[in-house]
């Protein structure tokens, strides 16, 4: 393991995923982690961040001194090797002029440290407003650029070193050799870390924690909560319980996929919930798009909790939490983005301890451990779909005929985009019913019948969004589908904005 101690940079996520790709083991803690704490977790390296402050500043962010005692290489990038240097006696001051973006660097010494092998000129990322200008005690200058004299600087002895560029960010053409220099060459690290390592070592986490106590995992059928299921089960097989509650608003063949795989394949104990009349009576004469949102949301938890409270002696609930989500939920130094979503509202008198195995790992870790554990294409890669489900893409207000048009047309959509090879490529895609109606003609007579909305989008995350390219013989071919096939539509259109301005989801 390599940890990295966060000092607040934007890109302290990537080093730890830089590492994990080298297979080393690496975790992003946050910079008041004690020296004891880390002894206990024995890494072979430990990585300082960079970050917004300045050294010298009085409520700067620092590290247990003892760190440096431990006798772990130690390599601060940017703001942490600043912070070395006031540590070590030596002087950080603002620069003249602030250097940001591409620099070249003169490397001292080729043959050892953090730049062996590597060239003797290179291009780097630099981002800093201060500069090192009296060396720390112990350490040389291993690498000088014109606006920067200490580039890098080492104490090869103490096998400390820093660095003021990134080389976590690809602009730094050699970061990737020189982070592999760090854990391979100077810490030791194997590169043997790996899924199957990683489901061996959780495995033992989940059955100490857990002992004979039982597990309550709310199962959506999504990648996350159905590889946390997975995992579980292989940990503590009949100890874990699952509940699935079944809306009404899911797609077409969803409920019975999530019970064949799941419950089936996988063994699962799973508990699913029919709650379609209830979700449907609440959401009755209702139009409002938030208002509908909302209804959706707590009656979830209103059938959840019914749920939970008739299972006896439940102390843990389970939870997909990714790291992002942790990330993003605020550390010591970063800005609360999001808060993730809790099982929210749960009765006070449900005290549960919460286990959330996928909470160091990204999104593409999930699906590479979904496959890891033997679990299919179609759930592992399966495209997003919104807690509220199929309710938020009838427009307006909700019927079981217009739900049943969606389903199909839907199903319809994604036969086609898979049938075409796309189902990896496109982001995310679906239909919508607007709830407008007009005028056509099919064999000899007028029709007057529901328009359908294709949307399919490609994003990275769905924060931004660009509508799919998708060949018009096959939006054709799609479109004569869903008119013939699905009763009572007479029209498809297909959606041409991106987001922003739009969202993805019509509501
Ligand atoms: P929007 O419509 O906000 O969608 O541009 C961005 C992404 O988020 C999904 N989405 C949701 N996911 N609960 C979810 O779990 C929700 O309430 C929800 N609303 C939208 C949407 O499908 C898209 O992938």
């Amino acid at each position: 393991t390599i940890i990295v101690l966060d000092f607040g940079s934007q890109y302290n996520q990537l080093i730890t995923r830089r590492i994990r790709e080298f297979g080393v083991f690496s975790e992003l803690l946050s910079h008041k982690t004690t020296a004891e704490e880390i002894k206990a977790m024995n890494p072979k390296g430990i990585i300082f961040s960079g970050g917004p402050n300045s050294v010298y500043e009085e409520d700067s962010f620092k590290v247990d001194p003892e760190i440096f005692n431990l006798g772990i290489p130690v390599f601060g990038i940017c703001y942490g090797m600043q912070l070395m240097t006031d540590h070590f006696g030596g002087v950080v001051e603002p620069a003249d002029k602030k250097e940001y973006g591409q620099a070249f660097i003169d490397v001292q010494n080729t043959t050892s440290g953090l730049f062996q092998n590597l060239p003797e000129q290179e291009q780097v990322w630099m981002s800093h407003g201060d500069l090192v200008t009296k060396m720390p005690e112990g350490f040389t200058v291993t690498a000088t650029s014109a606006d920067c004299p200490v580039a890098a600087m080492a104490n090869e002895e103490k096998n400390f070193y820093g660095v003021q560029f990134h080389p976590e960010v690809r602009h730094s053409l050699n970061g990737n050799d020189l982070l592999k220099n760090f854990a391979f060459e100077i810490c030791g690290c194997k590169g043997d870390w790996s899924m199957e390592n990683f489901i061996e070592n959780e495995i033992a986490k989940i059955r100490e924690t857990v002992g004979d106590k039982k597990v309550l995992l709310g199962l959506s059928g999504g990648v996350d909560s159905s590889v946390v299921g997975v995992l579980l089960q292989k940990a503590i097989g009949d100890q874990l319980t699952c509940i699935f509650v079944d809306h009404g608003l899911l797609r077409k063949g969803e409920a019975e996929q999530v019970m064949e795989s799941l419950g089936g394949k996988f063994g699962l104990n799973i508990i699913k919930v029919d709650a379609k009349k209830r979700f449907l009576d609440k959401l009755a004469g209702v139009s409002d798009p938030e208002q509908k949102r909302k209804i959706i949301g707590n009656e979830f938890i209103y059938v959840f909790d019914d749920e939970a409270t008739k299972l006896d002696g439940i102390e843990f609930l389970a939870q997909g939490t990714l790291y992002t989500d942790v990330i993003e939920s605020g550390t010591d130094t970063a800005e609360v983005i999001k808060s993730h979503h809790n099982v929210g509202g749960l009765p006070d008198d449900m005290q549960f301890k919460l286990i959330e195995p996928l909470n160091t790992l990204f999104k593409d870790e999930v699906r590479a451990l979904g496959t890891e554990l033997g679990m299919p294409d179609s759930i592992v890669w399966r495209q997003p779909f919104p807690g509220p489900g199929l309710g938020i893409r009838v427009l307006g207000e909700i019927s079981e005929e217009k739900l049943e048009i969606v389903r199909e047309s839907d199903a319809i959509l994604r036969e086609e985009i898979a049938n075409a090879g796309l189902d990896r490529d496109i982001w995310q895609y679906f239909t919508v019913l607007p709830g407008i109606r007009s005028v056509g003609v099919m064999g000899d007579g007028r029709t007057y019948d529901y328009t359908i909305g294709i949307r399919a989008i490609t994003s990275i995350d769905g924060m931004t969004a660009d509508f799919a390219r998708i060949d018009w013989d096959l939006l054709q071919k799609i479109s004569v589908r869903l008119v013939n096939e699905v009763a009572h539509v007479n029209r498809v259109v297909y959606d041409i904005t991106s987001k922003p301005p739009a969202t993805v989801e019509w509501e």
